[in-house]
């Protein structure tokens, strides 16, 4: 009746809800989530983000406010990103020491303390004026080098500012090893790493774009950052870890699962995935036609994440699944 092995039956530890807990393998807790917050310098109001229902661009005071109840939620961090109301060729703003990203850490660290994790997010693109995550040479390429000394003075400005970890976006060659010896010779030895290492050129980003003000002006990012059908991805996992990684990301997080087991299964260090705007979008554009069940498509695809290996979860929707968990 049961087929040829009639004493086998999986399905006797699906039965209640008790025995599945039980046999669960895979649990997201809410201290493995990341949640990413925009603040902009300049706005009277929070301003919603059209693309991201849910989502703000947060002025200073709602950005603190925010903070504490996403700590309070019980969110393993906080990612902020700035988005400068003055912005430039070199992305000045990045790491001045009253930019909005510096005055930002500073409210929150007075805010949470070291009761979360305060992590800024390293990156040009909502610095510069062209939208790029890097300067620029005279022919209009990002200049890698270059960019590194942007990148390790803002780290220096991040950690003053009260960042416990510092995270590289922007994929230059060599920004991790950069970053490293800035944050040391700054007497900033105990700032970590958290590296984006992994990180695909996606059209996923797109909601994101919209948040952060970042969009390129002209060109896109395929030279900096990853081809999705490229074999890269263990080689940068590698190096980041070499020069000095103390979290490697993996960006995003949906299509690429078999990278996150992959880099997981590899590197020495925590493995964070992303998962970004677009993925937010999807789901919450889907739900609000009634096509699918959003608190159920939230958990399912954390749980997925997870169970492909990774740890920590940078997620918008941090500070809600971790309220409920
Ligand atoms: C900046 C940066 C981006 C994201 C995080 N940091 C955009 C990009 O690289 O184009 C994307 C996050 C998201 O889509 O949620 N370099």
């Amino acid at each position: 009746m049961a087929g040829r092995f009639p004493e086998v039956r999986p399905r006797r530890l699906r039965r209640t809800a008790a025995l599945r807990r039980l046999v669960a393998q895979t649990s997201v807790r809410g201290a493995d989530l990341v949640l990413p917050l925009f603040v902009k310098e300049g706005i009277p109001e929070p301003v919603p983000v059209a693309s991201m229902p849910g989502v703000l661009q947060h002025t200073r005071d709602s950005l603190r406010k925010a903070a504490a109840d996403a700590a309070e939620a019980g969110v393993g961090g906080l990612i902020l990103f700035g988005i400068p109301a003055v912005k430039d060729g070199r992305g000045s703003a990045a790491d001045a020491q009253d930019g909005i990203i510096q005055a930002a850490l500073r409210d929150v660290a007075a805010e949470v303390g070291d009761d979360v994790v305060i992590m800024a997010d390293l990156c040009l693109c909502e610095y510069t004026d062209h939208g790029h995550c890097g300067v620029l040479t005279p022919s209009g390429t990002v200049d890698n080098d270059a960019t590194l000394e942007r990148y390790a003075a803002t780290a220096v400005a991040q950690a003053r500012a009260g960042a416990h970890v510092v995270a590289p976006s922007g994929m230059m060659d060599g920004q991790v090893a950069a970053i490293r010896r800035a944050l040391d010779e700054a007497g900033e030895p105990d700032v970590a790493i958290c590296a984006y290492a992994v990180k695909y050129a996606s059209s996923f980003y797109g909601p994101f774009r919209d948040a952060a003000e970042g969009a390129p002006q002209f060109g896109d990012r395929a030279s900096y950052q990853q081809d999705p059908s490229a074999g890269d991805a263990l080689r940068e996992a590698m190096l980041d870890v070499a020069e000095g990684a103390d979290i490697v990301i993996v960006k995003p997080a949906l299509p690429y699962l078999d990278i996150v087991a992959q880099v997981a299964a590899a590197a020495p260090v925590p493995v964070a995935a992303y998962q970004v705007s677009g993925e937010y979008a999807m789901i919450e554009a889907a739900a609000a036609q009634g096509w699918l069940d959003r608190d159920r498509a939230i958990m399912e695809t954390l749980t997925g994440i997870k169970r492909a290996g990774a740890g920590i979860i940078l997620t918008y929707w941090a500070a809600e699944v971790a309220h409920h968990l």
